[in-house]
């Protein structure tokens, strides 16, 4: 027997527990679904900055409290090079801010507060393949952890399910997306210590990039760039600290014990197309972005407000006017957050074989940046985020 429901979710993820909660307050039925364990999807360390529109979409909508209390409000970050810190002022240049609170700690204010809502969410069940997107009853099909097989029929699909989405082939067929890799990768550690400044630095110097970032008072999260072939235990915690300090030259980073340690690698995608019929894609699934700008999960939440509204009119109105135009619509925002990923990845990092032209050139991007106030501006805009549909902000 088939389960029955308005929507079948894919991937309970930011992007997929958002979604059903905000078709929840509209009174939309889902069901999700994810192949991780509660634990896993609950204790995955990932992106740590959530934009100004993410947190009042999040507190605005009982998502979570717990945001507002327990994340911190930055007002700010700096960019170091040449020896010297700069800052660009957010709530001076754009009067916003962008808030430091865990993805995973967004999680589980999400998956607490749709286990609440008595919302069908079933972990360990993998979602093998999308059929009959071309129909207005398209289905899921599944396998839970015993190997036993799920079929879910809904009025529309929507494949939240990642970077290494099952959905996407329903929607982009062979074709695929737009696609660049980049010749580098983050290597991140988090460490126990506390914080080594007020805000984030993002530093630049001959070594490369470094990233000092934060997860709480006594957790650090830092970055630096590196080979994407680099394996994670290749440097002892010694040589990791030094790494990591000599490339932000005239800072005194804190040190303490090194617990986890990861190589990101630094891609850009498109897909072609978010939609085929009743077969819609969000988040990672449609697009990924490299984590320089810290656009990803943002960028998710932000397809999610806008599939929400597209949703309640097909599916409450019959009106299928925002569905249709919801691609072209999502796409606009995604192709600026592309550039401004692609733009600050670029600005920071060393290009690996660049001349000493291509070096001093982005000294003067740099300087050109700080020092204009249009410059600081463009940076403080993307990265606290353009505003998002029907939040209360223009
Ligand atoms: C992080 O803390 O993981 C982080 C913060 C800012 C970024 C990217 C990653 O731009």
């Amino acid at each position: 027997m088939p389960v029955r429901t308005r929507v079948a979710v894919i991937g309970a993820g930011p992007a997929g527990l958002l979604l059903s909660h905000l078709l929840d307050r509209c009174g939309i039925e889902s069901v999700v679904i994810d192949s991780r364990t509660r634990e896993q999807i609950e204790t995955t360390i990932r992106a740590g900055i959530l934009e100004q529109g993410t947190v009042e979409v999040l507190a605005e909508t009982g998502a979570s409290d717990r945001v507002l209390t327990a994340g911190q409000k930055h007002e700010g970050i700096e960019l170091r090079f040449g020896g010297e810190g700069h800052r660009i002022d957010f709530t001076d240049t754009v009067g916003r801010a962008v808030w430091l609170y865990p993805q995973h700690e967004v999680l589980k204010d999400l998956v607490a507060a749709r286990l609440a809502a008595g919302q069908d969410l079933r972990f360990g069940v993998t979602a093998e393949r999308v059929e009959d997107a071309g129909t207005d009853r398209p289905r899921v099909l599944a396998r839970d952890a015993e190997g036993y097989a799920i079929e879910i029929e809904a009025d529309v699909v929507v494949g939240a399910d990642g970077s290494r989405s099952v959905a996407r082939e329903a929607v982009t067929g062979a074709y695929g997306g737009y696609f660049r890799e980049y010749p580098f990768a983050w290597f991140g550690i988090l460490c126990e210590a506390p914080p080594s400044a007020g805000e984030l630095i993002y530093g630049n110097s001959p070594d490369g990039f470094a990233l000092i970032s934060q997860r709480s008072p006594d957790v650090q999260r830092m970055y630096f760039q590196c080979d994407p072939d680099t394996d994670t235990e290749a440097y002892d915690e010694g040589q990791l600290w030094e790494m990591l300090q000599a490339r932000v030259p005239g800072t005194t980073l804190h040190e303490g014990p090194i617990f986890q340690r990861d190589v990101l690698r630094f891609r850009s995608f498109v897909a072609h197309e978010m939609r085929r019929g009743r077969v819609v894609l969000v988040g990672d699934a449609a697009h990924t972005v490299p984590p320089t700008g810290a656009k990803g999960m943002n960028l998710a939440v932000a397809d999610v407000v806008l599939l929400t509204d597209a949703l309640r009119a097909l599916l409450l109105d019959r009106d299928e006017t925002l569905f249709d135009s919801f691609a072209e619509t999502a796409r606009q925002r995604i192709w600026k957050a592309q550039h401004f990923s692609w733009w600050m990845t670029s600005l920071l990092h060393v290009q690996p074989g660049a001349s000493d032209f291509d070096r001093m050139r982005q000294l003067g991007e740099l300087r050109t940046v700080v020092e204009s106030r249009a410059g600081s501006t463009y940076l403080a805009e993307a990265y606290t985020g353009w505003p998002l549909p029907g939040t209360g902000h223009h």
